[in-house]
C-alpha cells in the first residue's frame, strides 16, 4: 500500500514551476494571494499540516510553535536565513527546520556589489537628473564619485556570501579585509586574498567600505552600534545585504544625517519593512526593497531545494539542509 501524501502548508506564493511541481509530489495547499499569512492563518497551518513551508515574512516563535499540531514534523523554509524561526524551540518539540543556503549566494553577492557601486559612484543621484530631465551635459567636476579600486574593503561575516562578494570585489581591484566567528583556513585567506581581522572595532576603524554579510543570531545583533559605528572613517560607506538588525538603524541614520559616515547602501531593515523615515530623506543613501536573492532562478533553485529537503525527510532520512540550533 502507498504511503498517504504529506500535507504541505506553503505560506506565500512562490515561482509557477515550484509551485506545479509541489503539488504533483505533496497534498499541498499553496497561497492564492501574495500576502502573509495572518498569525491566526499560520497557527491552524502548523495545527493541521505535517510540513510547513514558510518564508522570511512568517514570525514562527515559541508560541506558534507551542501550539502545533503533533502531525507537524518538518518546517521546510523557504529561504537561508531562519531568525524568523524559533530553532530551538522547534527541535525540543521534535519538528525539524530546513532551509535553502548556497543558491541564493552570487544573487546576493552580485547585488552587495550593485550597492557598494550604487553608493560610491552616486547612481541613484544620475538615475534621479535623469528622469527629471534636467540634465545639461556632460561636465568635468558633475557627480564625482570615489573610485573603489584600491580602496579596503571589510567584510564582516565571510560565509559563503561573504568569500562571494570578495571574490567580485577583487576583480574591481578593492582590497579584501574580513572579520569572521572563526578564522579562514590559510589557503582560503590565500585564494581570496583576505586579511583576517581579530578585533572587528580595529578593522571597522580602517576601511573604507564595510560589507554586512553574517546572518541575524542574537550574538550579532546590532553587531554595528553606536560605538562601533563612530569608530569609521567619516569617507567610509556601508552596505547591508544580510539582515537589518545587525546594524543599529537609529545610530546608523543619525550619523548619516551629521555626516559623520559617507554614505549607506540597504536592502534589509532592523524592523522589517517599516524603515525610519529619515532614511528614505537621504541622498547618500541607497535603499532597496529586500531584493539581493531576487532573480528567478534563484528562486526556483530555492524551491527545488525545499523540496528536495520534504522528499529526503518523507524517505526517513534527514533533510540535507537541516538546520539545528548549535549552527546558529
Ligand atoms: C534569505 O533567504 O534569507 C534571503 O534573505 C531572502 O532574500
Amino acid at each position: 500500500m502507498s504511503k498517504p501524501r504529506l500535507s504541505v502548508v506553503v505560506t506565500r506564493r512562490l515561482p509557477d514551476v515550484v509551485e506545479t511541481r509541489l503539488s504533483e509530489l505533496f497534498d499541498v495547499r499553496l497561497r492564492d494571494d501574495d500576502t502573509p499569512m495572518s498569525r491566526a492563518e499560520l497557527g491552524e497551518a502548523m495545527r493541521n499540516a505535517d510540513v510547513l513551508v514558510p518564508t522570511l515574512t512568517d514570525e514562527i516563535d515559541n508560541t506558534l510553535i507551542g501550539q502545533a499540531g503533533d502531525r507537524l514534523k518538518l518546517i521546510a523554509n523557504y529561504g537561508a536565513g531562519v531568525d524568523h524561526i524559533d530553532v530551538a524551540t522547534a527541535r525540543q518539540r521534535g519538528i525539524l527546520v530546513s532551509n535553502t543556503p548556497g543558491v541564493l549566494t552570487d544573487d546576493t553577492a552580485d547585488m552587495t556589489l550593485a550597492l557598494i557601486l550604487a553608493v560610491t559612484r552616486r547612481i541613484p543621484e544620475g538615475l534621479e537628473i535623469m528622469r527629471s530631465g534636467e540634465w545639461v551635459g556632460w561636465a568635468p567636476t558633475a557627480l564625482l564619485g570615489v573610485r573603489v579600486g584600491g580602496r579596503r574593503l571589510g567584510i564582516l561575516g565571510m560565509g559563503r556570501i561573504g568569500q562571494a562578494v570578495a571574490r567580485r570585489a577583487s576583480a574591481f581591484g578593492m582590497q579584501i579585509h574580513y572579520h569572521n566567528r572563526r578564522r579562514l583556513r590559510p589557503e582560503t585567506e590565500e585564494a581570496l586574498q583576505a586579511t583576517y581581522w581579530e578585533s572587528l572595532d580595529q578593522m571597522v576603524a580602517r576601511m573604507d567600505v564595510i560589507s554586512v554579510n553574517c546572518p541575524a543570531t542574537p550574538s550579532t545583533f546590532h553587531l554595528m552600534n553606536a560605538r562601533r559605528l563612530k569608530l569609521m572613517k567619516s569617507e567610509a560607506v556601508i552596505v547591508n545585504t544580510s539582515r537589518g538588525d545587525v546594524i543599529d538603524e537609529n545610530a546608523l541614520t543619525r550619523m548619516l544625517r551629521a555626516g559623520e559616515i559617507a554614505g549607506a547602501g540597504l536592502d534589509v531593515y532592523e524592523r522589517g519593512h517599516d524603515i525610519n523615515p529619515r532614511l528614505r530623506e537621504l541622498k547618500n543613501v541607497v535603499l532597496l526593497p529586500h531584493m539581493g536573492s531576487a532573480t528567478l532562478e534563484g528562486r526556483i533553485e530555492m524551491g527545488e531545494k525545499v523540496i528536495i529537503n520534504i522528499k529526503t525527510f518523507n524517505d526517513g532520512h534527514r533533510p540535507p539542509d537541516q538546520v539545528v540550533p548549535s549552527m546558529l
